[in-house]
Parts: structure tokens; C-alpha cells; sequence
């Protein structure tokens, strides 16, 4: 297996949450000298002592902040763009401001940074982007249009992206997950999942990342056989999944869960 990670300053936004935690710990794990960044600084710090790496905060809500972040964090070899805000509930139910911020952390973020970065990375020769996404991004569901809107438009970014950069050896990896259980945006939330649906867990996540690095690997799913059928369906039948979805009442989830996010807008 190359070993791409080894030495390479890696960039993990969303450092600070459930599955950025152990992103860090993972990536640092296999060699790379971590850069990572959230807005907790007092979360940050003692995580990047931890691991080695660099603390750099940064609040990718507000214009600017990732050319700031970049000037501070120097060359960057590889970006694993995980930061995000849940985005579920009803449209109806936000403010413009929410719906401006989710677009600008989930998508407008992630799509400048894979910018700037790749600018840089078109002279070097280990480059790698990945994005941290979701089934959402894959299949739509009740309680979630803006989540959807930012999950879809960035799997479309990632798969054009390498067509342009295909001379310059720049990697592009999604890495979409189902519900993640021991921590993160899914756990926090309380929402319990029906019987038979099942989770996965942010070490999954984690070593998907770094196989969808060091093999170059355009897509990864991280979720049970079940869910990624049913995104599989979306994909192809999005009418007939959303009745399907329905059947089995899949709104009592989105609903708990649109419920126990409802601070993180
Ligand atoms: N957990 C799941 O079941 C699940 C399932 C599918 C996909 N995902 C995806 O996995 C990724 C990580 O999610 P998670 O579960 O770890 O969520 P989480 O625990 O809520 O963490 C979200 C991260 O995003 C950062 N963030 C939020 N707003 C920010 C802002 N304005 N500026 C900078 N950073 C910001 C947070 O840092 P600060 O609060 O410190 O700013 C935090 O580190 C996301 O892309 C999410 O869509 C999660």
C-alpha cells in the first residue's frame, strides 16, 4: 500500500466534533502532521497537543475565513473537509441567516477551500482532497432539503473536480456515512434508530478516510447493507424510495432527529 499520509500536513476541518476527534487521532496514527481547526478552540488545543499536530481555529461561517485559515496553516498536502452543521428540519422553520450559514459551512466552505488548495497542490505530487459527506448526499429524505442540498452539491463538486485536475495527480475521495453511533451530530441528537437499521461507528469512518486516501478511492460507503441499498434506490427511483421510506415510517427518525439538532443551526 503507498503510504500518501506519511509526513503530509493534513488539514481536518470539523476537528473538534464527535467524528473529527477520532479523524485526528487516525490520521496522525498513519504519519501525517495534522493541521486542525474548528471554531472550539479550548477543544482544539489540548486535541492537537495530543496528536502532534497544529491548532488553528477558524469560523468557516463567515467570509474570509478560509484564506485565513490557509495563510495560517502553510502548504497543505491533504484536506479532509469533514466540518458540517446538520441542516435537518423543516425549511419553513429557518431563519435566512441559518440558511445561509449551513450553505456556507456544509458547501461554500469546502468547495473554496478544495480551491485554494488545490491552486498550490497542481505543483506538488501527493495531493488529496476528501470530503466527508453523507448518504444524504446520495438520497433525499423528509426534514432534510438543506442537508441534502449541501450533501448533493458536494458529491457533484467532488466527481467533477478530478476531470480538471487528472494531469496535476490531485486525488479526490467521498467518503459518504449512514448513522454513526458512538459520537457526532447523529449521537448528540438522542434520536433512536428503528430495529433493524443499523450504525456505524467513527473508527469505520476513520479508516475508510485513510483507505480512500492511500488508494485513491473516488466514493466509500460507511453504513449497513440496508442503508446503502435504500441510497442506491434514491439514487435511481427517488419517488418510489421517499414511498418506500414512508412505508416504514422513517419520519418518526427524521423527525427526532430535526428535533435533537434544532441548536446546531
Ligand atoms: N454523525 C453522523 O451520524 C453523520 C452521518 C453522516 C454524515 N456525517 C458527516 O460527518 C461530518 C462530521 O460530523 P459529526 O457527526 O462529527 O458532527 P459534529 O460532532 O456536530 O461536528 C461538526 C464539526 O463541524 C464543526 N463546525 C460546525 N460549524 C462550524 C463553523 N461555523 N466553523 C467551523 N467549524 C464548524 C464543529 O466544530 P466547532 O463546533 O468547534 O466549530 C465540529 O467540529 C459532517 O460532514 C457530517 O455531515 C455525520
Amino acid at each position: 500500500m503507498p503510504k500518501k499520509l506519511r509526513g503530509a500536513k493534513t488539514l481536518l476541518t470539523g476537528a473538534t466534533g464527535g467524528i473529527g476527534r477520532t479523524l485526528a487521532r487516525t490520521l496522525a496514527a498513519h504519519g501525517a502532521d495534522p493541521v486542525l481547526t474548528g471554531r472550539r478552540a479550548e477543544l482544539l488545543e489540548p486535541l492537537a497537543a495530543q496528536v502532534g499536530g497544529r491548532a488553528v481555529p477558524a469560523d468557516l461561517a463567515d467570509r474570509g475565513a478560509v484564506e485565513e485559515l490557509l495563510a495560517a496553516a502553510g502548504e497543505i498536502d491533504i484536506v479532509v473537509a469533514n466540518a458540517a452543521l446538520p441542516a435537518t428540519g423543516l425549511l419553513a422553520g429557518y431563519s435566512l441567516d441559518q440558511v445561509d450559514r449551513a450553505l456556507e459551512v456544509n458547501l461554500r466552505a469546502p468547495v473554496v477551500l478544495a480551491k485554494l488548495v488545490a491552486e498550490q497542490m497542481l505543483a506538488r505530487r501527493r495531493a488529496h482532497l476528501v470530503f466527508i459527506s453523507s448518504l444524504s448526499g446520495k438520497t433525499a429524505s423528509g426534514q432534510a432539503s438543506l442537508y441534502n442540498a449541501t450533501k448533493f452539491g458536494l458529491r457533484g463538486f467532488a466527481l467533477a473536480l478530478p476531470e480538471d485536475s487528472r494531469p496535476f495527480n490531485v486525488g479526490v475521495s467521498s467518503v459518504f456515512r449512514g448513522y454513526i453511533s458512538d459520537a457526532g451530530m447523529f449521537a448528540d441528537s438522542g434520536a433512536i434508530l428503528p430495529p433493524g437499521v443499523g450504525a456505524r461507528t467513527t473508527d469505520d469512518v476513520a479508516r475508510a478516510t485513510v483507505r480512500a486516501i492511500e488508494r485513491d478511492i473516488a466514493e466509500i460507503d460507511v453504513a449497513p447493507f440496508g442503508l446503502r441499498l435504500t441510497a442506491l434506490l434514491g439514487g435511481i427511483a427517488p419517488r418510489l424510495a421517499a414511498a418506500v421510506q414512508r412505508h416504514l415510517s422513517a419520519e418518526a427518525i427524521t423527525e427526532q432527529l430535526a428535533e435533537g439538532q434544532r441548536t446546531k443551526r
